[in-house]
């Protein structure tokens, strides 16, 4: 249990139709206790269902944010692509950037980086993912890689207030294993100092995500450094989604 301020993003991936938006309604409900318990709900559905999103949880403490964008800050000729305008005129408060599954299609931290500087500007938060591969691990480059994405991602950039680190180890993502707590809690310390030292950044704030579910909430929440979850898979069942939250404070 903590009585910290923490965050629950869900990360709803490449899934979610129409239908789905029913699932929100006992969030809805089970939101209510944000004040009283300090958490909160940020809901990161597929671009189609941002405006029902929107539109549902308008006058709830649960905020929406897009799982991507393109860096250019004005309309343009990108087809397939939208901005940090559109995402924020849909009523979105944040985004997410940088996630591995991105990554891995190409996107690197200089393209990041343009990125979170656009959003920035339209006025939206960032979620700025980071996180080392399982052979940089197994390298021993995991701070190397850290320090490298955190500092040429965030290059430039004077609002840091405006940025959540979600730290993701990308061979934890959606493989059910989890690092220590121990290595979590070095590595989350090691960002935060990172983004005091770097970037005179005072309260930093970082979470975790990768295989957060049910079983293994119960010791995450037990990491001091962490300041909330980033969430895919266990996220798409509103019931464990609640169960999850709940577990951190009731
Ligand atoms: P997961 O995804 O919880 O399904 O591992 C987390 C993420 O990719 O943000």
């Amino acid at each position: 249990m903590t009585n910290k301020y923490m965050y629950f993003i869900a990360n709803w991936k490449m899934y979610g139709e129409l239908n789905s938006i029913k699932s929100l309604n006992k969030v809805i409900k089970f939101s209510k206790l944000s004040k009283k318990y300090n958490f909160k709900i940020i809901y990161c559905p597929p671009y189609t269902l941002l405006n029902s999103f929107s539109k549902k949880l308008k006058n709830t403490n649960i905020h929406i944010g897009g799982q991507n964008c393109h860096y250019y800050e004005r309309s343009g000729s990108f087809t397939g692509s939208i901005n940090s305008k559109m995402l924020k005129d849909i009523g979105a408060k944040y985004v997410i950037l940088g996630h591995s599954e991105n990554r891995i299609l190409g996107e690197n931290n200089l393209l990041i980086n343009k990125k979170i500087k656009s959003s920035i500007k339209n006025g939206l938060k960032i979620i700025f993912c980071i996180g080392e591969t399982l052979s940089n691990k197994k390298n021993n480059i995991t701070r190397k890689i850290l320090m490298n994405q955190i500092s040429n991602g965030l290059k430039g950039i004077k609002k840091l207030n405006d940025v959540l680190v979600a730290y993701e180890p990308v061979w934890s993502i959606g493989s059910g294993i989890v690092p220590s707590n121990h290595d979590l809690e070095n590595n989350i310390n090691f960002i935060k100092n990172s983004l005091k030292q770097k970037f005179k950044l005072k309260v930093p704030k970082v979470l975790y995500g990768g295989s957060v579910n049910l079983q293994n909430i119960v010791n995450l929440i037990k990491i001091d450094a962490v300041d909330g979850f980033l969430i895919g898979g266990a996220s798409q069942d509103s019931n464990k989604f609640i169960d999850i939250v709940k577990k951190t404070f009731i």
